[in-house]
């Protein structure tokens, strides 16, 4: 199969996995790591249709997901990287912004990244080499200074010195930009940066389900997505995020070195 007839059937599959989380009423969430680490029977669900679905595409494939421990060898062939639902206390709190998030990497580099907002009706997708694309409108990063973008950032509670360390950053940010979000899901952070809603998007740790679908997204409009010293992000490991346009991702890092 050639990536365009994958990516063609991916899609579907995708927003089928949507309109599940947008039609579901989760009325229980149990706890992970800790009381601010939410999973719903949904994550679980909708995390099994895609994987009985994508390895019926592509059945050599390998799957790694956030869901049941889903781990694989990322670096060779092909393999599916997954969150079913970025976004989960969203999805709990029923702030209607969550998104699922389909990555395909050929031997470590993403070729192929879906994220999709079932509420929002927001398809984003890029395939490597082709650009970036919001439902079928190409997208692309804003190019400006810091102090003329907005800036979103996430944190998790349950990593509590990062999270403080996040406040430091919004602190100084606060009076210096045009305006600070945080929205809470990475993945439709990646990609808010990605179309340039937000100029520079930052969070100290996530894990490669968040963004390795945004991050060819981002890519492909034209942005970069580093870790906070400016360095590649890895596929394999948790680490921190800085994606945007080009000249205030550079500054936002260089502002984070000043704030440790
Ligand atoms: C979370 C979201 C959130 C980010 C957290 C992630 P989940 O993913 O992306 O915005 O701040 O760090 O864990 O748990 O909802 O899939
Ligand atoms: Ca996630
Ligand atoms: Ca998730």
């Amino acid at each position: 199969m050639t990536l365009h007839e994958i990516r063609a059937a991916m899609e579907p599959i995708v927003r089928r996995a949507g309109a599940y989380v947008k039609s579901a009423v989760p009325v229980h969430a149990n706890e992970k790591s800790g009381h601010a680490d939410l999973v719903t029977e949904y994550d679980v669900n909708t995390q099994r249709m895609l994987v009985r679905e994508l390895t019926a595409l592509l059945p050599e494939a390998n799957v790694m997901g956030e869901e049941e421990h889903l781990s694989c060898d990322v670096t060779k062939g092909y393999c599916f990287i997954i969150d079913p639902i970025d976004g989960t206390t969203n999805f709990v709190m029923g702030f209607n912004h969550s998104a699922v998030s389909v990555a395909l990497l050929l031997d470590g580099e993403p070729v192929i990244g879906m994220v999709y907002n079932p509420w929002a009706e927001e398809f984003y997708s890029a395939v490597r080499g082709e650009g970036a694309f919001c439902n079928d409108t190409p997208i692309s990063v804003r190019n400006a200074p810091l102090r003329e973008c907005a800036v979103t950032f996430g944190t998790a509670a349950y990593y509590p010195p990062l999270a403080h360390r996040t406040a430091r950053v919004v602190d100084r940010l606060i009076t210096e930009v045009v305006a600070i979000r945080s929205l809470g899901s990475g993945a439709l952070d990646v990609c808010d940066s990605a179309r340039g809603r937000c100029g520079v998007y930052f969070e100290f740790r996530l894990c490669p389900w968040d963004y390795a679908a945004g991050s060819l997204i981002v890519t492909e409009a034209g942005g970069q997505i580093t870790d906070e010293h400016g360095n590649p992000i890895s596929y394999t490991t948790p680490g921190s995020i800085v994606s945007g346009g080009k000249q205030a991702c550079r500054e936002l890092i260089d502002l984070l070195r000043q704030i440790p």
